[in-house]
């Protein structure tokens, strides 16, 4: 009985041995130490042995099935350490992987042009103030001085929404809604988008940029018109930059200038970008028509200003050295990177 005890403890090493998963262990334990195992077969066989010979081989058939007791728990513990162990290394974080890179954006041109002339102005005692871009033909035209005939509501390329409304062909309205609420002094630019029914070429495009300007007060002159925009073409282009006055006409001044500055390009000489003439360009402007005081009931008798208007993208356009206007708007990043 010894021998067959030491027999059925081998074989249980032996399988044991092979083990790896929980299914497995568990039809080992059935099959030696459960009610009907192989175990249990030998105490049944034991009990028939004489009174005398039990204790002996029943001590030792019970210290060997305690001892695969012992050493099936200790299998187990080491599968279930196994699987956790597995599960840990397929959930595991490599921290030796590199992450994953953003790039930090930048600001557009448009947008880094737009601060600084923000900047210039606001240091000067301008305020920044805003204004709807869908418009009424009121605003946009009629305030202005240009009634339902005028031909610069042609030259204006309208887009309409509907009777009347439009999307503003220029920052000018915010002029009059300025000082429809505000009497003089006072001093505002008005930056913002506009919008004309143009073809998208390299120096026009349906939506751009502008910045209003308009100051008014008793006493104001074209030295003071003079004196603000030189000042800011200097800070813009720098300061050996020359500024030339030049007459024209807008409905809502009078009288009109246009402001050029010496071609940055070629220095005056003469280069394509200038077409020859060696000046650019840049900004409209006139002392307030008082036609247009009338529209928003300033005492014309009393009060004077000037009002002046740019396109913020021929500035970035000039400040930049880009000769195409569409690359603002197709936002390819190999572009905007460099700013
Ligand atoms: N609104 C004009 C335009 O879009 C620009 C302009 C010219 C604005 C003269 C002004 C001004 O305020 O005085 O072409």
């Amino acid at each position: 009985m010894a021998d067959r005890i030491e027999e059925l403890r081998k074989l249980f090493r032996q399988e044991i041995a092979r083990i790896t998963t929980p299914e497995e262990l568990e039809k080992l334990r059935i099959k030696y130490l459960g009610r009907k195992g192989l175990f249990m077969e030998i105490f049944k066989d034991i009990s028939s042995f004489p009174a005398e010979q039990r204790p002996k081989v029943g001590e030792l058939a019970n210290r060997v099935r305690n001892d695969a007791f012992s050493e099936w728990n200790t299998k187990k513990k080491e599968i279930e350490l196994k699987k956790e162990e597995v599960k840990e290394e397929k959930e595991a974080i490599d921290i030796t992987l590199p992450g994953k890179k953003f790039s930090l954006g930048k600001k557009h041109p448009i947008t880094l042009i737009l601060d600084e002339i923000k900047n210039i102005f606001v240091s000067l005692g301008f305020r920044i103030v805003d204004g709807p871009e869908v418009e009424t033909e009121y605003y946009n035209f009629e305030a202005l001085n240009m009634d339902l005939h005028h031909p610069a509501r042609d030259m204006w390329s309208t887009l309409y929404i509907k009777e009347g409304v439009l999307l503003r062909t220029h920052t000018s309205p915010v002029q009059i809604r300025v000082m429809e609420k505000q009497s003089p002094p006072l001093a505002i630019i008005a930056p913002g988008k506009c919008y004309r029914r143009d073809a998208v070429d390299a120096s026009h495009s349906p939506m751009f940029h502008q910045v209003e300007g308009l100051l008014v007060d008793e006493g104001v002159s074209f030295a003071h018109l003079k004196g603000v925009l030189t000042h800011f073409c200097h800070r813009m282009f720098g300061a050996e930059t020359k500024v030339r006055f030049r007459p024209s006409f807008f409905p809502f001044t009078e009288p009109s200038v246009e402001v050029d500055i010496q071609c940055v390009i070629c220095a005056g000489k003469g280069c394509s970008v200038c077409k020859q003439s060696g000046w650019l360009e840049i900004l409209g402007a006139g002392m307030v028509n008082p036609r247009v005081f009338e529209f928003v009931k300033y005492d014309t008798k009393k009060y004077t200003g000037f009002a002046f208007g740019m396109g913020v993208e021929r500035i970035a356009m000039l400040r930049y050295g880009i000769d195409d206007m569409r690359l603002f708007f197709e936002n390819d990043r190999r572009f905007l990177k460099q700013f």
